[in-house]
């Protein structure tokens, strides 16, 4: 009996060997399992808390935050929030007539995005939901329940409560996948309109095209103030303004001139993809402003999105070995835009006072002025697409230079034409805006 247990003892210690080693040699043979594909938590679809996201992938979720701690400027950006009507106060007189004229403050981090859309001048009680579209990681699960009509139909005021957070996860990625995806159905409709699938940009197209979700020119269709990119021409500045005269569109009409005017938004999209150096060699959105950083031995994007300005080495340091050289550069190009945008203000003030007198004039000529007025929204929009682009050029300096040189041309066009219509020579002044004293300052909404 002994005999037997003995043996059968040392046969299960001989097969429970034998499984151990087999099962170790399956598992030593099995390809290394990245932290990111072994989610701590069940991400639901929409999830719009990013703290949830943050369970399975702390490192995205703390720099993430940082964007909140962001307060610094620079020369010409920055996340202080500063007021571009005090900074420069000829936007005050560019903006008469339009909410832009009370309150016009730089961008700061995408933690603030929610606090500053509700905080703003520029909302008043018909405000549309519509504007809410670029401020909050809710809106993807709202869009989802209630379609883009429905929400843009809904009053500002309506749909507060169902904001919760500022812009986070769900705005960019895929729950589970963590794909990069398209998550405003308004840019996928504008994508469509071209005939394009987003879903066949490769992943670094899509470094980019994230962006494009929020960072674009918009304006909004119909008593619905339905959200929509003004791209069915194509994306260049001179196909936008065809698309908006083609349309007959306007955002307001300009006081005293009586022009049909247009505002631009933040066309940071369209004006790097317009053929820009970096653009044309590859480089994505993502590359300058969320660069990949060490936390031990893993590397990640930075979540904490700013003005590369503030760490240049982390920023332009993957591709160029002169950081300084580079810095530089954007310093001069800045200066050299900066310098053209100014003297484009001027000139279009020159154009406003010129056809403000002649369209008071009851013998001026209908025809000349109407000339007048249209060279004036055509500059001033073309102005205002540099302007409110948040990188003073630097996304696409040449396309930031050539576009300012020919508001200039065109506001003094503009300006001759009024001094034409009229016979009065007066109206040839140039430096107005010199001349006013004290310079203007914020209007008050009525
Ligand atoms: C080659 C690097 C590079 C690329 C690519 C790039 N940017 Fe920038 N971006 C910059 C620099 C430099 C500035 C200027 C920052 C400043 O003036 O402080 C800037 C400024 C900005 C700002 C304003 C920042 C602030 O502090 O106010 C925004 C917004 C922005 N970029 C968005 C984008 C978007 C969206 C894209 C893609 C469509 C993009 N950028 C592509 C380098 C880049
Ligand atoms: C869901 C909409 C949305 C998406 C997507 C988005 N942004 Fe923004 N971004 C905003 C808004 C809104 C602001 C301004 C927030 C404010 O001023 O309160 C902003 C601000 C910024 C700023 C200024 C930050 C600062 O501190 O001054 C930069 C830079 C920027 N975004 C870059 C990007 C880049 C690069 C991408 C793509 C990787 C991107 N954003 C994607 C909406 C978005
Ligand atoms: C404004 C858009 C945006 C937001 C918001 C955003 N991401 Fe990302 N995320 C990106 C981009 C762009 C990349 C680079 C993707 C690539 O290279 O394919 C990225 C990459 C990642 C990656 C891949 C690994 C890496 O670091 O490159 C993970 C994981 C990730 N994000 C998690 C998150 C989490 C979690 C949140 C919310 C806390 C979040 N992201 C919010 C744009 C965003
Ligand atoms: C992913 C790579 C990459 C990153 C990141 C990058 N660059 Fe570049 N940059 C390029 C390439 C490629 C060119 C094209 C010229 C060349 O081959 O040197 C270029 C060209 C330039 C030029 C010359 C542009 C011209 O029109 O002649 C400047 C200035 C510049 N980069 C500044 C910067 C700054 C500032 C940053 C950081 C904010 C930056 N770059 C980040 C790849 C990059």
């Amino acid at each position: 009996m002994k005999k037997y247990t003995h043996l059968i003892l040392v046969g299960v210690i001989l097969i429970l060997t034998a499984l151990l080693a087999g099962v170790l040699i399956f598992l030593k043979s099995q390809p290394p399992q990245p932290r990111a594909f072994q989610p701590i938590v069940e991400v639901a679809p929409f999830e719009p808390d990013s703290a949830v996201w943050g369970e399975n992938f702390p490192n995205q979720y703390s720099s993430m935050l940082l964007t909140a701690e962001n307060r610094a400027d620079t020369e010409y950006g920055g996340s202080s929030g500063f007021s571009h009507l005090e900074r420069d106060p000829r936007q005050v007189i560019l903006f008469a007539g339009y909410p832009f004229s009370w309150e016009y403050n730089d961008d700061r981090g995408h933690a603030y995005a929610l606090a500053d859309v509700e905080a703003t001048a520029r909302v008043t009680a018909s405000t549309h939901a519509t504007c809410y579209s670029c401020k909050s990681s809710n809106n993807p699960a709202l869009w989802a329940e209630m379609g883009r009509e429905g929400y843009d139909a809904l009053l500002f005021s309506e749909i507060a409560p169902r904001m919760e957070y500022s812009i986070g996860c769900a705005n960019c990625h895929e729950a589970g996948t963590m794909r990069l995806i398209v998550t405003n159905p308004s840019l996928e409709t504008a994508f469509e309109a071209q005939g394009i699938d987003w879903r066949n940009f490769s992943r670094q197209e899509m470094r980019t095209v994230v962006c494009a979700n929020c960072h674009v020119e918009y304006y909004m269709v119909g008593e619905d103030k339905i959200l929509t990119f003004p791209w069915a021409n194509g994306t260049r500045i001179d196909q936008i303004i065809a698309y908006y005269d083609e349309i007959g569109f306007a955002d307001w009409t300009y006081p005293g001139t009586g022009t049909p005017m247009l505002k631009a938004q933040h066309p940071e999209f369209e004006f790097f993809t317009a053929g820009s150096t970096h653009y044309e060699a590859g480089v994505a959105c993502a590359d300058c402003h969320m660069p990949y950083v060490r936390d031990g031995a893993a590397k990640y994007s930075s979540h904490n999105i700013h003005s590369p300005l503030f760490d240049p080495m982390a920023a332009c340091g993957q591709c160029h070995t002169d950081v300084d050289y580079v810095v530089e550069r954007v310093n001069v190009i800045q200066d050299q835009v900066f310098a053209a945008k100014i003297a484009a203000e001027d000139a279009l003030i020159d154009a406003i006072t010129a056809l403000s007198v002649a369209a008071a004039d009851p013998r001026a000529d209908p025809v000349l002025l109407e000339q007048a007025r249209r060279l004036h929204r055509r500059a001033q929009f073309m102005w205002d697409f540099v302007s409110a682009e948040n990188s003073m050029g630097f996304h696409n300096p040449e396309y930031a230079l050539s576009i300012l040189t020919e508001v200039t041309n065109l506001a003094r066009q503009a300006q001759m034409l009024a001094a034409q219509a009229t016979g009065n020579l007066d109206l040839l002044q140039t430096g107005v805006y010199y001349t006013i004293d004290p310079p203007p300052a914020p209007a008050s909404p009525p």
